[in-house]
């Protein structure tokens, strides 16, 4: 089990709740299943931006000078692949400046350990705000190689948004970087015998992209 000291952001929105239950269902269908993915990404990625740092802008509106707010720093999301794809367009219609990184890494269908295909990052991480995405946390695995890379790469705080997380994904993650925030709806039961979450969503890949 994760200690109280987990850093885990349990994000329960009502909708977020009704989208999660729509990508848990195994008769929800691959385009169906793509649209709950934004929708629950568009939700937890505000989440996981709350604390944004902003500045105090002034624009001209049809009538008149108005102060206001905009993003003050520059955002980078990072897209673990393949899954981490389906929720990047949710966080780039939040964060349209956003620059994006890849990291693509594949777990081995027998051992579920993950090996790294591809990387391409954006420079001077160390001065953005990253997000990471990566729908699902099940050994964590996969999500501490990532965040290895992006603390050689020079990123500082690192935030996880995730759609299902089993708690020795968040256990790994919490001893590995311990500043990591993991955003999350849920941190499920426990991991089979193959890796998988239980009750999980299944093979996120594969029913986003119609591969089974
Ligand atoms: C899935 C998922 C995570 C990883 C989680 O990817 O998207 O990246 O498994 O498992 P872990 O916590 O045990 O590492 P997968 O390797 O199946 O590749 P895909 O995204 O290309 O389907
Ligand atoms: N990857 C998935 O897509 N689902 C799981 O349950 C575990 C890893």
């Amino acid at each position: 089990m994760y200690s109280e000291r987990v850093p885990v952001q349990l994000v329960t929105h009502p909708l977020v709740l009704d989208a999660l239950v729509t990508l848990r269902d195994h008769r929800t269908t691959a385009d169906h299943f793509r649209r709950a993915a934004t929708r629950i990404s568009v939700l937890l990625a505000a989440e996981a931006l709350r604390h944004l740092p902003t500045r105090a802008v002034s624009v001209d509106t049809p009538l008149g000078p108005a102060d206001g707010r905009q993003v003050g720093v520059d955002v980078v999301v990072v897209p673990v692949l393949r899954a981490g794809l389906g929720m990047l367009d949710a966080v780039l219609e939040l964060v349209p400046g956003a620059r994006v990184g890849h990291i693509g890494l594949q777990r081995d269908e027998i051992t579920a350990v993950a090996s790294q295909y591809y990387s391409k990052l954006p420079a001077r991480l160390d001065s953005s705000y990253v997000v990471m995405i990566d729908p699902m946390l099940a050994t964590g695995g996969s999500a501490v190689a990532a965040l290895d890379l992006l603390a050689r790469a020079g990123a500082q705080a690192v935030r996880i948004v995730c759609i299902v997380a089993a708690p020795e994904g968040v256990a790994l993650v919490e001893r590995r970087h311990p500043a990591v925030e993991i955003y999350t709806p849920v941190v499920d039961r426990s991991l089979n015998q193959q890796k998988f979450i239980v009750p999980g969503l299944g093979d996120f890949g594969d029913r986003l992209y119609g591969t089974v």
